[in-house]
């Protein structure tokens, strides 16, 4: 449906939440957007029956404005070269690894800045388009650090929030970007800063005040113009009520059977939900459970994993050679330890829809999430909200934002060391009934306690209050 209004509340992100994708004959769908943010904001959006704004993640042209699941979309359009420089460059090859604790090198090109520039301000007009006078705006995440203060010379009248959903990093990494101060700048144009973990607000108010003018008090920073900015640690949640609600549906209940039927009901079933990213650790995962079969510690009648890897930014040459590697891992491992029909691993590059996710999270025995980095993970909350039978057992890495809120009831893990995640493992698989239900009460008291409803009314009632 064609849309032209005007809105109050505007999200501002990289992504609509929708992708459009070409059907084999041509015919242009939509299909759900990858990733954590797109789970997240979707609920917040329907409640607030806001527009947002975003690139339909495909180069050809964007179809203009239009309505969705009572929402207004409004799409962005990215030219080829600008997606390969903003997107897959300056995003995903500068700044996802340096925010990432630079797992592998960044790359600095003063062509992908210049593109990352030109971008943020397009999307920074199309939200001072859409904003009605005096609107909140709320601008998401690491591609669009500019838009805030690109926004804020065009429309003053507006209230600016920005909420980071990955990590930031210290001065010792933030400091090799050759473009960080006009990064802070582009940042302090928010009246409200939202990160993940208190340690990346201080981080921010840090490098705000070591390399801009402005001076950080606490959770204050005071610009050079004379505002005065928040930030402030908002853990992101997720639809509680969503996966509640698909627990209980006879089809997902039905298809939790299936599975475990068709990977040979095993005694254990681990799991691993991640877009195949090389901050997820998911080969140490691999590695740790082919050294428990060499070593005959399981075998696989004992426990089967299931590894799901959700296609993503697969022109990223980091992104190739992990598929590469991973690959490599999962043919070695059911080469060694699979029999016909009965893989050790069941390795599925693919995209689900939430009642076959939902399945899969109910079918676990050990839901195994284990990032060398990672924002906060919203994986291991879904697992949580899952197990309204209070089963299950959550392995969880403690380089995970989640870690903070879930770490009475997971079992933390260090996932560069081998040997622990081996022993995590094993003691997950052989929790008893006792102990598994008395750590799910504790992670379920987390979860269903700050749900992303929460997350947003926290976020707009700080942000209005500014
Ligand atoms: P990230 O934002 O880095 O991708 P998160 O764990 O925070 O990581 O969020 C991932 C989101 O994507 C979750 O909501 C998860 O359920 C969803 N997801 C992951 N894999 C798939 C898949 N194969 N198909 C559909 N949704 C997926
Ligand atoms: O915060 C994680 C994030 O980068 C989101 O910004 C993004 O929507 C998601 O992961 C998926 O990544 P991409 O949009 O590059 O496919």
């Amino acid at each position: 449906m064609e849309s032209t209004g005007k809105s109050s509340f505007v999200v501002v992100a990289n992504r609509l939440p929708v992708d459009r994708v070409l059907a084999a004959d041509g015919t242009p769908t939509w299909r759900r957007s990858p990733g954590g943010l797109v789970s997240a904001l979707a609920p917040v959006m329907r409640k607030y029956h806001g527009a947002w704004v975003g690139w339909p993640g495909s180069s050809d042209d964007a179809p203009g404005s239009f309505s969705s699941e009572d929402m207004d979309l409004v799409a962005v359009s990215l030219s080829a070269e600008e997606v390969a420089m903003y997107y897959e460059g300056f995003s995903n090859a500068t700044l996802w690894p340096l925010y990432h604790d630079v797992i592998v090198a960044p790359e600095y090109h003063r062509e992908w800045w210049d593109a990352y520039r030109r971008v943020n301000e397009r999307f920074a007009r199309k939200a001072a388009d859409v904003a009605e006078h005096d609107a909140i705006v709320f601008v998401q995440d690491y591609q669009l650090q500019l838009v805030p203060n690109m926004l804020r010379q065009l429309r003053p009248d507006l209230k600016i929030g920005f909420f980071l959903h990955i990590p930031f990093p210290p001065a010792e990494l933030f400091a090799q970007l050759p473009w960080r101060r006009q990064i802070l700048e582009g940042l302090l144009g928010a009246d409200l800063i939202g990160f993940q973990r208190e340690g990346a607000a201080h981080n921010f108010a840090a490098l705000a005040d070591r390399y801009t003018e402005a001076t950080a008090e606490d959770h204050r920073i005071h610009t050079a113009d004379g505002r005065s900015v928040r930030v402030q640690q908002f853990p992101i949640s997720i639809d509680v009520a969503e996966i509640t609600d698909l627990v209980s549906e006879p089809d997902v209940v039905m298809r939790t059977a299936h599975i475990r039927e068709e990977i040979g009901s095993p005694e254990h079933m681990l799991l691993g939900v991640d877009r195949l990213d090389y901050t997820k650790g998911i080969g140490h995962r691999l590695k740790a459970f082919d050294e428990l079969l060499a070593g005959k510690e399981i075998t696989p009648d004992d426990a089967v994993l299931v590894q799901v890897a959700t296609p993503s930014r697969e022109r990223v040459e980091a992104y190739q050679t992990l598929r590469d590697e991973i690959e490599l891992q999962v043919g070695r491992l059911n080469g060694e330890y699979g029999r016909i029909g009965q893989p050790a691993v069941h390795y599925l590059h693919s995209s689900y829809e939430r009642p076959e996710l939902v399945s899969l999270l109910r079918a676990a025995d050990v839901m195994v999430v284990t990032p060398l980095r990672d924002g906060m993970n919203l994986v291991a909350k879904e697992y949580v909200a899952a197990r309204t039978d209070l089963r299950g057992a959550l392995v969880l890495s403690e380089f995970a934002g989640a870690a903070d809120e879930l770490g009475d009831g997971a079992f933390l893990v260090n996932p560069h060391d081998i040997d622990g995640l081996k022993r995590t493992l094993l003691a997950a698989m052989r929790i008893d009934d006792a102990e598994a239900e008395q750590r799910m009460r504790a992670l379920r008291e987390h979860v269903l306690h700050y749900d992303v409803t929460r997350w947003a009314e926290d976020f707009v009632a700080t942000l209005r209050a500014t």
